[in-house]
């Protein structure tokens, strides 16, 4: 019978106990240790649904961003109505926040979980991704800045990442904006026989995304036009210097004002954290301040600023292993069931938190058993068979030391062996 594929561009994360090294265990490792950084911070979990109301997405991300033009994953129901699986997670909480009347509250989420984007896969690009990401809600410009800022430094240095640079930008206030946008559509517009379809369609509907486009004979035009900085206010370059100078010991920070980002909500500090060792993809996480996305929404007037990083591409940074536990095999060998036997397993879990211990449950040999064992990289296999049984000892084997005799240990003396264990 034909064999059902997972879908294109989707992966399973299946984890491997004998390599610590494998996309899957660093995916996980990296997911635990994102999640202690956010408890460090004192920053509470939301939780929103992978499927949200259709027109959500287009009122936030925007009609002009790639993501909602080309992107999105959206089906009607069974009702008729057109619903979309998250392509991002900013949208869904300033929703919640708004449903739950909190959007008049300071608050702080973190939430990790699957996203929906229809690209074309490549390394490092997904159709379904996992992203990490912080909302930091109700703080105007100024503090909240320096908290992402400080907890994308933390994550770079609790995770080892090397070849970091993380370039940040300031679209300016509502007027330095316009200023900005209007004298960037008067120098283009005269030169719109030389742009592509994409950008012609973004001078008209939101010219800021030029400045992002990928073709070189735009990048060449360019270069002679305005420049974002010499619209800007002194507030904003301050912040930007501020952010620059506070963290200069910990990350390398790039004022780069060719940076905008891919959505439609941002409008002031933005940010893009990138890595030369990621190949084509290389901006494993993003994020900006986006004061107007609640009122946008129906909500109140909030002021908010966030980031999401993408987990599969940070888990290939990421140098720092969290799970370093000793893994136990417990081996028990009959041919019918041995609750005795169990029991000391059950009760050996609970002693030793540095360790981990794999009852191995199937009735095959003992040399299959071993096999495993020593497949899943176990420190030690704990062996009771019928003998063991009625003489209440347990055979010990070390399996990292090949030269090391097997000891005999009564079940008495059992847990103190296991305590010491590293
Ligand atoms: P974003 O830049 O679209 O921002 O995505 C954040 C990160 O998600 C990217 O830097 C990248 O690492 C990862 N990512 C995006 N698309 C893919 C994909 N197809 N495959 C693998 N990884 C991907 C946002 O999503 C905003 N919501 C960030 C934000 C939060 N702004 C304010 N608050």
């Amino acid at each position: 019978m034909e064999k059902i594929q997972s879908l294109t561009g989707m992966m399973d994360l299946i984890a491997n106990k004998a390599d610590k090294d494998h996309e899957a265990n660093r995916i996980f490792q990296t997911e635990e240790i994102l999640r202690d950084v956010f408890k460090n911070y004192s920053i509470s979990e939301i939780r929103t649904p992978a499927l949200e109301d259709s027109s959500l997405f287009k009122r936030s991300v925007g009609d002009t961003s790639d993501i909602v033009n080309k992107e999105l994953y959206s089906f009607l129901d069974k009702n008729d109505k057109s619903i979309t699986l998250r392509p991002e997670g900013t949208a869904s909480v300033i929703r919640s926040i708004i449903e739950k009347k909190i959007d008049n509250e300071t608050n702080k989420f973190w939430y990790l979980g699957p996203m929906w984007r229809y690209e074309r896969p490549q390394k490092g690009r997904y159709r379904q991704f996992n992203q990490a990401g912080v909302e930091i809600l109700g703080y105007p410009e100024g503090i909240a800045e320096l908290e992402i800022v400080s907890i994308i430094c933390t994550i770079n240095k609790v995770l080892g990442i090397e070849n970091s640079i993380l370039k940040i930008n300031h679209l300016g206030n509502k007027e330095s904006k316009q200023n900005y946008c209007d004298a960037l559509k008067k120098f283009l517009m005269p030169l719109s026989s030389r742009l592509d379809e994409k950008d012609l369609q973004r001078l008209k509907t939101n010219p800021l995304r030029v400045l992002d486009s990928k073709s070189p004979e735009t990048q060449e035009i360019l270069k002679e036009g305005p420049k974002i900085n010499d619209y800007l206010t002194n507030e904003s370059l301050d912040i930007l210097n501020l952010i620059k100078n506070t963290f200069s010991n910990d990350c390398l920070i790039q004022i780069d004002h060719s940076l905008v980002r891919g959505l439609d909500y941002y409008t002031g500090f933005v940010f893009e954290a990138i890595s030369s060792s990621l190949g084509a993809q290389n901006a494993y996480l993003g994020g900006g301040r986006y004061d107007e996305l609640s009122k946008q929404l129906g909500g109140k007037d909030l002021p908010a600023i966030g980031m999401a990083i993408g987990i599969e591409r940070l888990a290939l940074l990421a140098k720092t292993y969290k799970d370093n536990k000793t893994l136990v095999s417990f081996i028990i060998i009959s041919s019918k069931i041995e609750p005795k036997a169990y029991k000391i397993a059950h009760k050996l879990r609970s002693i030793n938190n540095s360790i981990n211990i794999d009852v191995q449950i199937s009735d095959g040999s003992l040399k299959s058993k071993l096999r495993r064992a020593n497949k899943d990289n176990a420190a030690y296999a704990l062996i009771i068979g019928e003998d063991e049984l009625k003489s209440e000892n347990i055979i010990v084997k070390s399996l990292l030391d090949e030269n090391s005799e097997q000891l005999v240990i009564s079940f008495k003396d059992i847990e103190s062996f296991i305590k010491k264990i590293k």
